[in-house]
């Protein structure tokens, strides 16, 4: 069956972020800056998403503002009609150039914060005055009249303090609160003993998102999922694999999921040989875990295998080794021991952090 058009696209500009958060979602192995596309190659993938149907654009990283052509990038994005946000620490931005930034076209700011508590904030970023920076380049955001969403990512040593990253939230005139609990592959598995949350952290952590989203309804949208690791059955990772959205890497390599990369022994495509049509329609990566065909038991006739899709290709590699394995998130994988095994080690680490490093 021909898949539908991509919605969106994540196009990570750099691996480069003055950042070291333990739990980034980039590869273990950082591309260098000599390997990342050129501003004239970026906008060519701009103007081939647009075409393909994506309406909407994600400028990352590594850190977006890392690139000093970020103002002729979103430009770019915006020319091709795309719906641009920029995905950012908040670190490198100051008035001048958010005052360029919007200009060229941005519609929307997704801001990270690594807790609501400085001292702590800086810690798990290991970049001192970090957090100080980010409140600046909220105000910033707001007085600029752009859309601001806040981007908490969540682990045992944060979640603790989710009522008042909820405050922080609305301190800032955030319309939207992501609450993203770590996803566990690349740096974050490598860190995985000193993030993982307790059973009762995250059942704290639901009670106050539910009170939360009663009290501040039409004031603040809270997304929050429950984490795979305390979860019976997996999320649609992607909204399913080759469905809905697709990424571009710093050296072009063109993924169906940012963190695909993290599976050894899959080739994919790069723009600098492949189209963004070619790859999305065709190519053997995108084809490979697409739809239900490729379902091992139990999910192979599932009711649930059109709704989560099998789970997260990546987490099931990084946990059993096999990308095709049913995810372990879900009660009935083979291996889903493994995440009880995986809370267990946690609760008996007081190690640190093995912070990212380029
Ligand atoms: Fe989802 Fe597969 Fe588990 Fe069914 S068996 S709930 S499709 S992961
Ligand atoms: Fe890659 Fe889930 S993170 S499929």
């Amino acid at each position: 069956m021909t898949p539908e058009p991509p919605l969106a696209l994540l196009a990570e500009l750099t691996h480069r972020c003055p950042l070291q958060c333990p739990y980034c979602s980039n590869p273990v192995a950082l591309a260098g800056p000599g390997e990342e596309l050129t501003t004239a190659e970026w906008a060519g993938v701009f103007q081939q998403a647009a075409a393909l149907g994506c309406l909407q654009i994600h400028l990352s990283g590594g850190e977006p503002m890392a690139r000093r052509d970020i103002v002729d990038l979103t430009a770019a994005a915006s020319a091709a009609g795309l719906y641009t946000n920029l995905i950012t620490s908040g670190v490198l931005l100051d008035a001048p150039r958010l005052a360029a930034l919007r200009q060229a076209g941005l519609e929307h700011v997704q801001l990270s914060v690594q807790d609501a508590e400085a001292g702590s904030a800086d810690r798990i970023a290991n970049l001192p005055g970090a957090h100080a920076k980010k409140l600046a380049a909220a105000a910033l955001v707001r007085d600029a009249g752009l859309a601001l969403t806040l981007n908490a990512v969540v682990h045992r040593q944060n979640l603790d303090r989710l009522p008042e990253l909820i405050e922080l939230a609305l301190a800032m005139g955030a319309g939207r609160l992501e609450v993203a609990h770590v996803q566990y592959y690349g740096w974050a598995l490598a860190n995985r003993a000193a993030l993982l949350p307790t059973r009762a952290q995250l059942d704290a952590a639901t009670a106050t998102v539910t009170r939360a989203r009663a009290a501040l309804s039409g004031r603040l949208v809270i997304d929050y999922v429950v984490p795979d690791y305390h979860a019976s059955r997996p999320k649609a990772c992607m909204g399913g694999w080759g469905r809905r959205f697709l990424a571009v890497s710093p050296g072009g390599r063109i993924l169906p999921c940012h963190a695909a990369e993290s599976i050894d022994g899959m080739v994919f495509p790069n723009i600098r040989d492949t189209s963004l049509h070619a790859a999305w329609y065709g190519a053997e990566a995108f084809e490979r875990f697409r739809g239900t065909d490729w379902m091992p038991s139990p999910c192979q006739g599932c009711e649930h295998a059109e709704r989560d899709w099998g789970g997260c290709r990546c987490q099931a590699f990084a946990l059993t080794g096999d990308a095709a394995a049913t995810d372990p998130a879900c009660r009935l994988s083979p291996h889903h021991a493994v995440l009880a095994a995986a809370l267990e080690e946690a609760a008996g680490f007081d190690g640190s952090f093995r912070f990212r490093r380029l």
